[in-house]
C-alpha cells in the first residue's frame, strides 16, 4: 500500500469514505505508530534524567548540554523535537537493518559449516583462544570482513533501497526519465550481476576484492550509519564465532533439520521466524 501511494501521490486527496480509500486509515495508523516509536524512548530518557538514573546516550548528552545553556522554552521545545526525531530516525534506520543482517549471518553459518570453520580458524589463529576480539582486530581478520560483505550481498537488507525522485529529466540507455519520476534502485539485481554463482554463499569473492557498497545506497542519501553498521556486525559476528559453534537444529532422532530460508515481504528483507528456529547456537 505505501509503495502504491508513492507512485500515485494524488490519491492522498481521495476522501477516507470513498471506496478503496482504506489507505487513509492505513496512513493514519502508521503515523501513530511512528510517533510512538520516536516518542516513547525519548520520554523514557527524560524521565530517567529527572530521576538521575539516565545512562549515557545521544538524547541524554544533547539534552543535558542544552539544559545548561538556559534558552527560552520555545527554543528548547524546538530543540527537543529535533533531538527526538533524529534519535528516532537513527534507531529506525539502524535497528532492523543491522539486526536482520546479523540474523542472516547466523543462519548462513549453520547452512555453510565449512565457511564457519574457515572464519573460526582465522579467529583462533589471531587470538590463540586466549582473548576475545576487539575492533582493533578488524584489519587482521580479512575472512571475517569478507564474510560480512558476502552476507550483505547475499541477503540485501533493503533490496529496493529507498525511493528517490529525479530533480531533472534524464536519459538512460535510450530511456527518457522525466523530471519528478520516482526511482527505486534494484539493489537485489546489482548484487547478482556479473556472478555465475550469485545464489551461492561464497565470502571468498570479497577476499581482497572490494566490497558491496551498493547495499548502503547511493549519492547524497548514502547510509550515514554504514561505518557504525560494519563495526557492529564485525564485533557481533567475531564474538559469536570466537565463543560458539553454530549448528543446524536436530530432530528427535538427532538428524539435522535442513534450513530452507523463508523471507517476509516488506521494505526490509527479513528472515521469517519459522526459519530462525531451525538452527541453534551450541
Ligand atoms: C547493515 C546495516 C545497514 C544497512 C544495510 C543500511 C542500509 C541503508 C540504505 C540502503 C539506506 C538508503 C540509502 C539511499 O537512499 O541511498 C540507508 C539510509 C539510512 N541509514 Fe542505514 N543501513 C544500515 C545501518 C544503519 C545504521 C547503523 C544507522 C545509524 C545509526 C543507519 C542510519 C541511516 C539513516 C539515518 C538513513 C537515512 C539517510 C537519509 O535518508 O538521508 N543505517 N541505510
Amino acid at each position: 500500500m505505501p509503495r502504491f501511494l508513492d507512485h500515485f501521490p494524488k490519491l492522498r486527496h481521495i476522501p477516507a469514505w470513498f471506496p478503496f480509500g482504506g489507505f487513509k486509515k492505513y496512513a493514519r495508523e502508521s503515523r501513530i505508530l511512528i510517533e510512538d516509536l520516536v516518542t516513547r524512548p525519548f520520554v523514557q530518557v527524560q524521565k530517567d534524567m529527572a530521576e538521575g538514573i539516565a545512562r549515557p546516550s545521544y538524547v541524554h548528552d544533547l539534552l543535558s548540554a542544552r539544559n545548561e545553556e538556559g534558552h527560552s522554552e520555545d527554543i528548547n521545545n524546538e530543540f527537543a523535537e529535533t533531538v527526538k526525531w533524529t534519535a528516532g530516525s537513527m534507531y529506525g534506520a539502524c535497528a532492523e537493518t543491522t539486526y536482520l543482517t546479523m540474523t542472516c549471518l547466523v543462519m548462513v553459518m549453520a547452512m555453510y559449516p565449512e565457511k564457519q570453520a574457515l572464519a573460526k580458524a582465522e579467529l583462533d589463529q589471531l587470538l590463540c583462544v586466549t582473548r576475545l576480539p576487539t575492533i582493533a582486530d578488524r584489519g587482521s581478520l580479512p575472512y571475517i570482513e569478507a564474510l560480512i560483505h558476502e552476507t550483505l550481498r547475499w541477503h540485501i537488507a533493503l533490496p529496493c533501497s529507498l525511493p528517490r525522485r529525479t530533480a531533472k529529466a534524464d536519459e538512460y540507455r535510450g530511456y527518457h526519465i522525466p523530471e519528478g519520476t520516482i526511482v527505486l534502485p534494484n539493489v537485489w539485481s546489482i548484487g547478482r550481476e556479473g556472478y555465475d554463482d550469485s545464489e551461492e554463499f561464497r565470502p571468498e569473492r570479497f577476499l581482497g576484492n572490494g566490497e558491496p557498497g551498493y547495499v548502503f545506497g547511493f549519492g547524497r542519501r548514502l547510509c550515514p550509519g554504514r561505518l557504525l553498521a560494519m563495526n557492529s556486525l564485525f564485533i557481533m559476528v567475531s564474538y559469536i564465532l570466537a565463543s560458539f559453534e553454530i549448528a543446524k537444529d536436530m530432530d528427535a532422532d538427532r538428524n539435522e533439520i535442513p534450513i530452507q530460508p523463508k523471507y517476509r515481504d516488506g521494505l526490509i528483507r527479513c528472515v521469517s521466524s519459522s526459519v530462525s528456529r531451525g538452527y541453534i547456537l551450541g
